[in-house]
C-alpha cells in the first residue's frame, strides 16, 4: 500500500502571553492511499492547526509531513498539487461568479482546458443553476458548496474538507456526503474532521482522536466501536442523578444515557438508581455509538491552562 499522507513527530507550538501553546503533539501517524480517515476531537484540540501543517500554511516545530510522498516544505507545490483543501472558514473572493472563480482555481494550478470537469462539479455538487452568480449573492450553504468545487477543480488525489458540515443543512450535507463517498469509490484518498460523530462513524474506515494536540485513539471504526463499553443505558428522569452516575452520563434535558460493559454492571446501575430513589421512566438499553467512544477517551474536560507550559 502506497502512503498517501504521513505525520512524522509533528509538534506545533504558538507563543501567547502566557507561555507556549502546545497546539500539535508529537503526532505520528500515517493515510494510506484510498483511506476514508476521520480526525475527531473537541475544539482547540488542534484539528485545523494540523491540517493548515498539511496545506502549508502553517510551519511545524518539528517534525515533517508528506503528501503523496512530496514534503510539505521542501516540495511545497508538489504537496499543495496533490492536495485538495475545504477549509473550516468561509474564503471567497466576492467579486467574481461562481463559474470564474472556479476558472480562476483552475488557473492556480496551471489546469488548462477544464471546462468539462468544472460543468461534472457544478452539477454533482447542485451548483448548475448558480453557475452565473456573484459569490456575495450566495447563502453560506452555496458558498459552502463553492469551497468544495474549488477544492476539486484540479482532481487531486488528497481530499481534505475540515468540518464542512458544521452548520449547513441536511440536504448540503447528504449532497456532500454522496460526492466525496464517490471521489472516495474512485480511489481518492479523504481526510475528513468532524464533529458530527455519526458521520464520522457511518463514513470513515479509520478515525484518530485527539485531545490537547496528542493522538490518544487511533484505530478502524469499528475497533474504536468494538473497545466501547458495548451496552448503552438510556432513560428519561426528573430527579437529580447521583454524582458517580452523573459524572458518566451524556444528559440531554431529561434524557440521561450510561455506557456499561456488560449485564452485570447494568444491573449494578439500576440498583444504584433504585437505592438512591431516582424514578425513571421509558428505560430502553442498545448498543454504544461513536459518541460514547469518544466521551470515554475524551474523559473529564481538560483545562485550557494544561496545555500551556512556561
Ligand atoms: N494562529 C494561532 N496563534 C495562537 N494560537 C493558535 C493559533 N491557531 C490556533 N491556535 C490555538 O491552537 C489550539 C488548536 O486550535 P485548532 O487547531 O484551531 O483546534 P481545532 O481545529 O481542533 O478546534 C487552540 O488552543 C487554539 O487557540
Ligand atoms: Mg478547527
Amino acid at each position: 500500500m502506497t502512503v498517501a499522507i504521513s505525520f512524522q513527530k509533528v509538534c506545533k507550538t504558538y507563543p501567547t502571553p502566557r507561555g507556549e501553546l502546545h497546539a500539535l503533539r508529537d503526532v505520528n501517524f500515517d493515510i494510506e492511499e484510498g483511506e476514508f480517515f476521520g480526525l475527531l476531537g473537541p475544539n482547540g484540540a488542534g484539528k485545523t492547526t494540523l491540517i493548515s501543517v498539511l496545506a502549508g500554511l502553517a510551519r511545524a516545530s518539528t517534525g515533517r509531513v508528506r503528501v503523496m510522498g512530496h514534503d510539505v516544505v521542501d516540495d511545497y507545490a508538489m504537496a499543495r498539487r496533490s492536495l485538495g483543501i475545504v477549509p473550516q472558514e468561509l474564503v471567497f473572493d466576492p467579486f467574481f461568479s461562481v463559474r470564474e472563480s472556479l476558472r480562476i482555481q483552475s488557473g492556480y494550478f496551471g489546469v488548462r482546458d477544464n471546462e468539462r470537469w468544472i460543468d461534472e462539479l457544478l452539477e454533482g455538487l447542485g451548483l448548475a443553476d448558480k453557475a452565473g452568480a456573484n459569490m456575495r449573492q450566495l447563502s453560506g450553504g452555496m458558498k459552502r458548496r463553492v469551497l468544495v468545487a474549488q477544492a476539486l477543480v484540479h482532481r487531486p488525489p488528497v481530499i481534505v474538507l475540515d468540518e464542512p458540515t458544521a452548520g449547513v443543512d441536511v440536504e448540503l450535507r447528504q449532497t456532500l456526503w454522496h460526492f466525496v463517498a464517490e471521489l472516495n469509490r474512485q480511489g481518492h484518498t479523504v481526510l475528513l474532521t468532524t464533529h458530527y460523530l455519526e458521520e464520522a462513524e457511518a463514513l470513515c474506515g479509520r478515525i484518530a482522536m485527539l485531545k490537547q494536540g496528542r493522538v490518544v485513539a487511533l484505530d478502524r471504526t469499528s475497533a474504536l466501536l468494538a473497545s466501547a463499553a458495548g451496552t448503552m443505558l438510556r432513560f428519561k428522569t426528573d430527579d437529580v442523578l447521583p454524582a458517580a452516575i452523573a459524572a458518566r452520563a451524556r444528559v440531554t434535558g431529561r434524557v440521561a444515557q450510561v455506557t456499561a460493559r456488560d449485564a452485570a454492571e447494568v444491573e449494578r446501575l439500576l440498583a444504584e438508581l433504585r437505592t438512591a430513589g431516582i424514578r425513571i421512566e421509558d428505560l430502553e438499553i442498545g448498543r454504544a455509538d461513536l459518541e460514547d467512544v469518544f466521551l470515554s477517551i475524551m474523559g473529564s474536560s481538560p483545562s485550557a491552562a494544561e496545555q500551556v507550559s512556561a
